[in-house]
């Protein structure tokens, strides 16, 4: 029989038209789609930066700092946290931030007595470190800040800590690659190392 084959239903060829626009529409959704996903990063409960799993107990600080206490009264990190050119680092406050309240707020305690002295002697503060970062990697807080990469991300719920302790996995290089593969950032070696480049490695 040639009638079977000679003539197709006309709605057929609607339904192949319908889905060639169905897969263009959804090319198109993917092109538009995907600047915004490089730029976006989701907030501060996306397990991008895993928690530590080995304790890391908090270091002595000179002082009995809280950032509980503190961010209840000061809740814009940058008020103390300052990020200057070229933007690497987010900074410790200047003891003149710390002298706004003590001057006056808990005057008495012993620990403000000794702030006082630090700030007297014209002398930082020698806060003791708890994030820092392995020599010869190339970093910057500023490139996160400006694609909206909170706080919290990267150093966990300070809001609620006494004393900072390292919570997050931040520091390793599996960390901060799984984020930029995620985010379509750059993770070929140079963009982090200075050495060895990928030429060095025979990857060019
Ligand atoms: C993308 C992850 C990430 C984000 C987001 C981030 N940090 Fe950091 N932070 C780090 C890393 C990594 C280090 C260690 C860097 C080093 O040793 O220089 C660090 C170090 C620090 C330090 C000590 C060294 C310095 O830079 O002065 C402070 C203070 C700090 N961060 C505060 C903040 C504050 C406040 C914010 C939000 C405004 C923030 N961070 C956002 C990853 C991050
Ligand atoms: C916006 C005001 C404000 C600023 C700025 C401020 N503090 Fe405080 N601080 C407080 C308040 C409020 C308390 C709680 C006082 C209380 O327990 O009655 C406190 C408590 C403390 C304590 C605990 C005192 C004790 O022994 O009970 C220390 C230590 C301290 N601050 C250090 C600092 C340092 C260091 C800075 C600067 C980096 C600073 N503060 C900046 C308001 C401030
Ligand atoms: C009143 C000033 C003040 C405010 C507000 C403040 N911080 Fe801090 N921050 C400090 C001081 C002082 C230290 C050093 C002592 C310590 O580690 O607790 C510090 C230390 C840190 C560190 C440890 C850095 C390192 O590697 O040693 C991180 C991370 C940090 N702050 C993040 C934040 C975030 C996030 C916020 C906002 C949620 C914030 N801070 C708000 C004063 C402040
Ligand atoms: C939460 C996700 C996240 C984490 C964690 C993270 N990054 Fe990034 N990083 C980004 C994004 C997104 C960009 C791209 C910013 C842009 O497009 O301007 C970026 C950009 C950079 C750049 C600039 C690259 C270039 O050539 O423009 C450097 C350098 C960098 N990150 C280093 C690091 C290092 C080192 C770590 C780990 C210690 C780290 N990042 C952890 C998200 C992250
Ligand atoms: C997004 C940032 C990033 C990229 C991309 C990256 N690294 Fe790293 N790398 C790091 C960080 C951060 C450390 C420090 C880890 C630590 O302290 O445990 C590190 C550590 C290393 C170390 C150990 C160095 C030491 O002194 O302990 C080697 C080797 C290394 N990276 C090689 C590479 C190679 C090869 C590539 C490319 C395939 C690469 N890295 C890509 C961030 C990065």
């Amino acid at each position: 029989m040639t009638m079977n084959t000679s003539i197709r239903p006309p709605a057929t060829g609607t339904a192949a038209s319908r889905r060639k626009i169905a897969l263009y529409t959804l090319l198109l959704a993917c092109l538009v789609a995907t600047p915004v996903v490089a730029q976006q990063i989701p907030g501060p409960t996306a397990a991008l930066v895993p928690e530590n799993i080995a304790p890391h107990p908090a270091p002595e600080q000179p002082l009995p700092f809280s950032h509980q206490t503190h961010t209840a009264v000061m809740p814009v990190c940058q008020a103390c946290h300052v990020n200057p050119d070229p933007g690497i680092q987010m900074t410790f406050p200047d003891t003149a931030i710390c002298m706004t309240c003590h001057s006056v707020i808990a005057r008495d305690r012993p620990a403000i007595e000794t702030l006082h002295a630090y700030a007297a002697s014209g002398q930082p503060i020698p806060w003791v470190r708890v994030y820092a970062i392995a020599n010869g990697v190339t970093w910057s807080h500023r490139v996160h800040l400006d694609v909206g990469t909170e706080c919290e991300t990267c150093h966990g719920d300070i809001r609620q800590a006494e004393s900072v302790a390292e919570t997050r996995a931040v520091r390793a290089m599996a960390t901060c690659i799984s984020c930029h593969e995620a985010h379509a950032a750059p993770a070929d070696c140079v963009s982090c190392h200075a050495w060895p480049t990928d030429q060095d490695l025979g990857f060019d």
